[in-house]
């Protein structure tokens, strides 16, 4: 959640640090500081807040500075303040620590420091770990690193100078990423980050800590080691992602830019996987016999849940097996009935969300097989899966998940495909029919994209709705809880998802002139009652806005119709998710929300 930048090196240690926290902002966003290590001290400046206000505070710094740690927070324990802001110092102001993460015994460990007659400042769990740092050192950094490993319980990436050694920096962790970057040959510099963003600019060859282990930083070397002191030879992974698709190439929020890459994200998640000349799926990294299972669990929490839905409506539908979907935090303490005939599917564009991690675990205790369906590479959860198929979405950066929801259905529509033909129940020619849609949507997605003026309007005309409701039937309600999670998330309107046919059984009561109602018109089989369904609700003073296939005739609803090109029915999912991206967008601009950075969210859930 939070953000983490070491750097060691000739250039402005204070930009850097700044910079690398700009890039990692909206993992964690209230608020922010830099601790900068000079010959004799180590200086530490915070500020509540954005980091532009940190930026201001330390404008006129100018500190002869080649050693620095900087942190975003995002509060877990403890208010958002100043003082609760990373970096914390010892008692003697000679040793600064940043943390991503939770040190679970935190309490028990604050209440023995207490007793030696540690003070404590902050209400964090962070500021135990600088009075540990402070209890265990001997003159030896890394040692006393490797103590506290054994004292603290949780998940942790920790970035550390001290005072006495001031040409290096130190990092470790457990359940929490880090990576080392390895600055240019002869550069005489290094950093240290949680996210490569904050680094690309600087270096795209990076060390990717596993649990456990420990960086050790001079202005020349990287040195890794395990918490036993014993050296590590970890090979160098090349970055492949460009600054420029991690910044916002010229478009207003990071949003809007993500939603206009999706064509390219269709593009790069089928790419080597499906082709004109193919006649079968064939994934990189999963060579799982499908046929060696019982049953599938679909695991994954929010935007990332709703395409695992998808994946089951379309499993289900094409292969006939019943498919078992849960969010992460209930099926990890469900006690689910899984054992070594389960396939368990987890999908997660962070692939550091804590629940889908603790859900994978706890398959794997229960001797099922892992399945990781993940964005970024290199995460734990691609990691610790048995199988991973990696969604290609690139950096997805705004909070509220666009690309990486669409690369993630657009794996469900794969996997779906795939283990239909593994298991005979694909002919060719539906295969062939299928291939043909998928191939096309990436086009198609743009063809959607050109109606955004066209959708802007719409939305001006509903701007004062109190309460949106997304109604669908089949797929369609699949797809709806998409279009009411964004609309949450980033308008901050009261919006429900519903089923269509659920909606006279109590929801009804909420129809009246101040209600919009999104109706996702697509499975053809239902168009009828889902029509009936609006009729409903138009009766009742509700304004309609309809999602529909081209060719559709809608007049006796409404005349508020986005249409989306034709596709074969199990593709519908993606194409009539735009739109919805696309008014939540307009709603949140338009009543003045910072849309890439939604209050109270972010990025990566890396805590329970
Ligand atoms: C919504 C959103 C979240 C994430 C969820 C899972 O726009 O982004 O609901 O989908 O926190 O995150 P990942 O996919 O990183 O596991």
């Amino acid at each position: 959640m939070c953000g983490i930048v070491g750097y060691i090196g000739n250039r402005d240690v204070k930009e850097v640090l700044l910079n690398g926290l700009s890039k990692l902002e909206y993992r964690g966003y209230d608020s922010a500081g830099i601790a900068l290590k000079t010959d004799d001290e180590i200086s530490i400046f915070k500020e509540n807040g954005r980091l532009d206000k940190l930026a201001k505070k330390v404008e006129k710094i100018n500190l002869p500075s080649q050693m620095g740690i900087g942190h975003t927070r995002w509060a877990t324990h403890g208010k958002p303040s100043e003082i609760n802001a990373h970096p914390h110092f010892n008692k003697n102001k000679t040793i600064a620590v940043v943390h991503n993460g939770i040190i679970e015994n935190y309490l028990e460990l604050k209440n023995e420091l207490i007793k030696e007659g540690y003070k404590f400042i902050t209400e964090t769990d962070t500021e135990v770990l600088a009075h540990l740092l402070d209890k265990y050192y001997e003159g030896d950094a890394k040692k006393t690193l490797m103590d506290i490993s054994k004292v603290i319980r949780g998940s942790y990436a920790i970035c550390a100078m001290f005072n006495d050694e001031a040409d290096t920096l130190y990092c470790m962790k457990k359940d929490s990423p880090l990576i080392i970057g390895k600055g240019e040959k002869d550069a005489k510099e290094n950093f240290i980050a949680s996210d490569i963003p904050a680094i690309l600019e600087y270096t795209k060859e990076v060390y990717i800590l596993e649990d456990n282990e420990i960086g050790v930083l001079t202005k020349k070397d990287v040195t890794i080691y395990d918490t036993l002191g014993n050296e590590k030879d970890k090979p160098i992974t090349k970055v492949t992602w460009t600054m420029e698709s991690a910044e916002k190439g010229g478009y207003e929020h990071y949003m809007l830019k993500e939603m206009h890459e999706q064509p390219h994200t269709v593009r790069d998640t089928l790419n080597g996987r499906l082709s004109n000349s193919s006649d079968n799926i064939t994934f990189e990294n999963a060579n799982l016999d499908i046929n060696e299972f019982n049953k599938i669990y679909i695991v994954a929490c929010g935007t990332a849940f709703h395409a695992g839905l998808i994946g089951k409506y379309l499993i289900e539908k094409l292969v006939r097996i019943p498919i078992f979907t849960d969010v992460s935090s209930e099926f990890r303490y469900r006690d689910p009935i899984i054992d070594d005939k389960t396939l368990v599917i987890a999908i997660s564009q962070s692939g550091e969300t804590a629940d889908t991690l603790a859900a994978i675990r706890l398959a794997k205790e229960r001797k099922a097989k892992t399945l990781g369906i993940v964005n970024v590479i290199g995460s734990s959860i691609d990691r610790e899966c048995d199988y991973t198929i990696h969604t290609c979405a690139g950096p997805e950066i705004a909070v509220a998940s666009t690309k990486a929801y669409t690369a993630q259905v657009i794996c469900m529509y794969l996997l779906s495909v795939y283990i239909a033909k593994e298991k005979n129940l694909m002919q060719e020619d539906d295969f062939n029919t299928f291939k043909c849609a998928m191939l096309k949507l990436s086009s198609q997605i743009e063809e959607v994209l050109a109606k955004e003026d066209y959708i802007k309007d719409i939305v001006k005309k509903y701007i004062k709705a109190k309460n949106v409701f997304y109604i669908g039937r089949g797929m369609d309600y699949y797809v709806a809880k998409e279009g009411s999670l964004k609309l949450k998330e980033i308008a901050y309107l009261h919006s429900e998802s519903y089923q269509a046919g659920e909606l006279k059984h109590g929801p009804i009561a909420l129809m009246e002139s101040a209600t919009l109602v999104v109706g996702i018109v697509l499975d053809e089989d239902l168009i009828e009652k889902t029509k009936s369904n609006l009729k409903e609700v138009k009766a009742r003073g509700a304004k309609i806005v309809v999602i529909t296939e081209e060719g559709l005739d809608m007049s006796d609803i409404t005349d508020d119709v986005i249409y989306i090109p034709k596709t074969e029915w199990a593709f519908t999912s993606v194409l009539a998710n735009i739109p919805q991206q696309m008014i939540a967008y307009y709603f949140a601009t338009l009543l003045g929300n910072d849309v890439d950075k939604p209050r109270n969210l972010a990025k990566s859930v890396t805590v329970e």
